[in-house]
């Protein structure tokens, strides 16, 4: 579900006024539901309460302090990727001993902070990083808990830049391999405590096809690892997609049951495929959802700043940038654009919703039909929760937008707008 409406013509987050927010603290401007967010978690954690499970919210997903905690409250671990990840979720409350470390470039201050925080796992994606995790560990006089990564070399049938579970790609360890490799471990590599086996086929998955492939495939290295080394779990990863591409009707639960077909993926289907499959390793199944948990939980609210009227294309210039989002050019991502005030006609024109940054990759949409807006309109860009942020940047010296998390009636500034000031923070002129 989630939690963005129409209600007498204008778009609401909950019952907070999109146009109110953003008159109030200006655009481009992040929105995000606490409801949806929670809606999510708890939707994912019943469908698989058949297992004894952990989930683990992947935090580069949307790592806003506030988000961190609502799921830290709700019971959920994390899944981090760096020592920075893993200080944001000491900060908003989360419990290291829930949280599993990934990434193929972890250094050795990253090992180290994980393993002081006691964090329940570091999933090693090569034999260097795991002969490296041994020699820092047996340095400081700790016991470092590892899993392995395995790459399944099975294609997810997602975008090429979010693949990540075919031998091409640099992550995990070849299937082949893996059983040699934890052979090694447990004979040259006293400091490590091996306690798991992850896999992460990639994001955005739209079918549970992939999943099921890859299930089917790794649970009996599963089970030969289980029984020669005794691990405590199995780790699906992340990628459960989203519908970006959900109408605004589309958030209660009668339409999702009306409408099951439209949704790629849901977690009940998702659940019904692999539950069966791994339920009977008698382990605890980990699983790291990102986008599933905040992707269609939050909107970037934008200003039309001018229209231009060129030969062959209607630009809308708007004021948030592929700084903001980079999902439109970096993966062809697609996100619903919406007026923020529904204008008083059917009509729609055909435009570019473009930014003010200086590249012709800077674009929130192409050739898309959107209702008639003028310039000092608000637009809403949907499904922008997870991978917005995140992966915003200060190019062309543009301020970081505000985040706002709404709950209920009541909306707060989860992170402050930058001023120019906090963007220069730390430079010098030589
Ligand atoms: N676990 C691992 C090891 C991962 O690398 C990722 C995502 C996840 C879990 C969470 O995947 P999710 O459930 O969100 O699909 N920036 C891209 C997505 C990059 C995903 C990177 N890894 C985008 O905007 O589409």
């Amino acid at each position: 579900m989630h939690s963005f409406r129409y209600t007498q013509g204008e778009l609401f987050a909950e019952n907070v006024s999109l146009q109110s927010l953003a008159e109030k603290h200006g655009t481009p401007l992040y929105v995000y539901s606490k409801a949806t967010v929670t809606d999510h978690f708890t939707r994912l954690d019943a469908a698989l309460s058949p297992l004894d499970h952990l989930i683990c919210y992947a935090v580069k997903a949307n790592s806003n302090l506030s988000i961190l905690s609502t799921i830290a409250k709700l019971g959920g671990g994390f899944d981090i990727v760096s020592a920075g990840e893993l200080y944001r979720v000491i900060k908003a409350g989360g419990d290291p001993r829930k949280c599993t470390f990934a990434g193929v470039g972890k250094t050795r201050d990253e090992i180290v902070y994980a393993l002081e925080q006691g964090v329940y796992c570091i999933n090693a994606e090569s034999e260097a990083e795991l002969r490296y995790i041994n020699q820092v560990a047996g340095e400081i006089g700790k016991k470092a808990p590892v899993a392995v990564r395995v790459n399944p070399n099975v294609d997810a049938k997602t975008h090429a830049k979010i693949t990540t579970g075919k031998s091409e790609n640099k992550f995990g360890i070849e299937f082949e391999n893996i059983l040699e490799v934890y052979g090694r471990v447990a004979a040259e590599m006293p400091n490590l405590e091996i306690r798991g086996l992850q896999m992460h086929i990639g994001s955005q998955l739209t079918s549970v096809d992939p999943f099921v492939e890859a299930v089917k495939k790794v649970t009996p290295l599963v089970r030969e690892v289980k029984e020669k080394h005794g691990i405590q779990f199995f780790s699906i990863g992340g990628g459960i997609g989203i519908n970006y591409k959900q109408s605004l009707d589309s958030g209660d639960e009668a339409w999702w049951e009306e409408n099951s077909e439209v949704h790629p993926l849901t977690v009940q289907a998702y659940a019904e495929a692999v539950v069966p499959h791994l339920a009977p390793l008698g382990l605890r199944i980990l699983c790291e959802p990102g986008r599933f948990m905040v992707g269609n939980a939050g909107v970037l609210l934008t200003k039309v700043l001018y229209e231009k009227r060129g030969a062959a294309k209607t630009f809308k210039i708007v004021d948030a940038g592929m700084n903001d989002l980079i999902r439109p050019t970096l993966y062809e991502g697609w996100h619903l654009i919406t007026p923020v005030k529904q204008p008083n006609t059917d009509e729609v024109e055909k435009v570019d919703v473009v930014g003010p940054i200086c590249e012709t990759g800077d674009f929130l949409a192409q050739n898309r039909e959107i209702p008639l807006v003028k310039e000092g309109d608000y637009l809403a860009v949907l499904s922008a929760g997870a991978y917005g942020f995140t992966m915003a940047s200060n190019y062309n010296t543009r301020p970081m937008p505000a985040e706002i998390l709404v709950d209920g009636d009541k909306a707060t500034v989860v992170r402050e707008r930058q001023t120019l000031d906090d963007v220069l923070k730390g430079e010098h002129i030589a």
